[in-house]
């Protein structure tokens, strides 16, 4: 189901993008990431509710800009390590968090950790 709804907000973004670019602009816009817009809904979705106080989660939070740029080197390592290595996060999951999403933290990283 979630990835359902992934698919067709890309579609969506995809579609609004087409139509925008289609104006009579000359220069492409590529849009920074930012914690807001591209960081936040990631670790929402992968690091809920262990690391979100407001869930229920007793973990050191991720639920907001300062907590997560305060950790964010040990969470790209954690995140990377293999499911079975000491360590890996999400924790109690079989799998890595998609690479497309690895992607989009560490291109944050290099942007600039954008709040919004
Ligand atoms: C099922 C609960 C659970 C989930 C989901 C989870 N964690 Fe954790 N996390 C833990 C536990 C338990 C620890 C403490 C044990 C340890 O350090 O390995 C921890 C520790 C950490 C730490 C070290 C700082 C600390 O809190 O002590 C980081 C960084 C971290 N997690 C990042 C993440 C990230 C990023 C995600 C999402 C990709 C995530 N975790 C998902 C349970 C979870």
């Amino acid at each position: 189901m979630k990835k359902i709804s992934v698919l067709l907000l890309v579609v969506a973004a995809v579609t609004v993008f087409t139509y925008c670019s289609s104006s009579k602009k000359a220069v492409k816009v590529i849009p920074k990431t930012t914690y807001e817009a591209n960081v936040a809904p990631i670790i929402a979705a992968t690091c809920a509710p262990c690391h979100f106080p407001d869930k229920g989660g007793r973990k050191k939070p991720l639920d907001s800009y300062k907590s997560v740029t305060a950790q964010l080197d040990e969470v790209l390592r954690r995140i990377q390590l293999n499911p079975t290595d000491r360590g890996f996060m999400p924790d109690r999951k079989p799998n890595r968090m998609a690479d497309s999403n690895i992607a989009v933290i560490k291109k944050w990283q290099a942007d600039g950790l954008l709040e919004r």
